[in-house]
């Protein structure tokens, strides 16, 4: 059943690996690993960061960050790191909430806007409506250097990752990770909140990601051969812990926009509390599963979900090998801050492959469009 519906012809070539491919999703899902190799250090130095938006670190005391899609969830993930590595207390809000909420800004809070386009009418809004109760400052964090966006904010951080051209996120919203991630560890670095170590070991991930997503995208006929099953589903869960629920909601997005499936991001730990209710052999799950602190209690999670018969599709950084209990792929250890972004770029692919089994169109839907600008 796979339909690539785009012409021969109208095949567009892979940065990475000189070969034609026939969407721009795909495209862009693989021209992921030299955009980060790019963007590595690109903030980390203070020679490279904006020098005003550095005088002004040091002074804040939280961080609200405010997006709307894919962002909001690139959002969630950095909360993670805004606490561990900044130090700093963290919120996140949903751009279409956030703009109607009776807010009240404190004067050490760092607003950050992320948009890929910088024309999302509520991200845009949501600035507007901060600044007009008086936030003091706000970054945005953008794709698109004229954009509405970045013309009312205070700061910017651009997020480097090219004209994006099919309407669900993926390289972008990694770019953006990776900026989110770099500003996280400056903050922390500003506020002595980490040490020369610690740095040395962000940095030393940081280098190393490339290569670790490249490593997580040659598992893309393993991740085709899952879609095979997959795509057959109207519906299922992705699950995580920690940034990884983040990561999951991020995974079950794309399932939504691309594979016109009906995936639920779940925290791991959540299911007890009502949705484990719903597992059965016709609601497949997908689970996060880095070899971490939280990786024991996800393992009894996935001991729960088997239990009651639901089939399992485990990305697994670990020792966990494939059983009648399991499916599972093997994605590259030595990542931790940074593991979400190998895990999301494997659910990228994950869904574009069920997305292509479905014979849906990839780039595009009549409802949706790259920068929503409806109210
Ligand atoms: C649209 C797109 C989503 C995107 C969201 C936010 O709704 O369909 O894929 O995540 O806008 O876009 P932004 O440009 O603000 O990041």
């Amino acid at each position: 059943r796979c339909n690539f519906r785009q012409a021969p012809e109208t095949l567009i070539l892979s940065p990475n690996k000189g070969q034609q491919v026939p969407h721009h999703m795909l495209e862009e899902i693989e021209s992921q690993p030299l955009i980060l190799s790019a963007l590595v250090d690109r903030y980390f130095t203070d020679r490279t960061f904006p020098s005003p938006l550095l005088a002004k670190l040091s002074g804040i005391c939280s961080i609200n960050l405010v997006a709307s899609g894919s962002s909001y969830h690139a959002a969630l993930i950095a909360s993670y790191w805004f606490e561990s590595l900044a130090g700093l207390k963290t919120q996140v809000d949903i751009a279409s909430e956030y703009r109607y909420r009776d807010i009240r800004p404190d004067n050490k809070e760092l607003l950050i806007a992320i948009s890929q386009s910088g024309e999302t009418t509520d991200t845009v809004e949501a600035v507007r409506h901060a600044q007009a109760a008086g936030h003091p400052y706000c970054l945005a964090l953008c794709n698109a250097p004229h954009s509405t966006l970045v013309s009312i904010s205070d700061f910017t951080l651009l997020t480097h990752s090219g004209t994006e051209l099919s309407v669900s996120s993926t390289k972008s919203f990694t770019a953006q990770l990776l900026v989110l991630f770099q500003l996280a560890v400056k903050i922390g670095q500003i506020r002595n909140h980490l040490g020369s170590e610690r740095i040395a070991a962000c940095h030393a991930e940081m280098q190393s990601l490339g290569a670790k997503v490249h490593a997580t995208l040659e598992h893309s006929k393993e991740l085709r051969r899952w879609a095979g099953q997959l795509h057959n589903y109207e519906n299922l869960f992705v699950i995580g812990r920690h940034a990884m629920y983040p990561v999951a909601l991020e995974g079950a997005f794309k399932f939504k926009e691309v594979a016109y499936q009906y995936a639920t991001g779940f925290a791991a730990g959540e299911l007890k509390h009502g949705p484990i209710t719903l597992i059965n052999a016709n609601l497949p799950v997908i689970a996060c599963l880095p070899w971490n602190q939280h990786a024991e209690r996800m393992l009894s999670n996935l001991h729960e979900i088997r239990a009651n018969q639901g089939e399992l599709f485990v990305l697994c950084d670990g020792a966990l090998a494939s059983s009648d209990k399991f499916s599972v792929i093997r994605l590259p250890a030595g990542l931790l801050e940074l593991a979400p972004i190998c895990y999301i770029a494997a659910l990228q692919l994950l869904a574009y492959h069920c997305a292509v089994l479905r014979g849906n169109t990839i780039d595009s839907h009549r409802l949706l469009s790259k920068a929503q600008t409806r109210d």
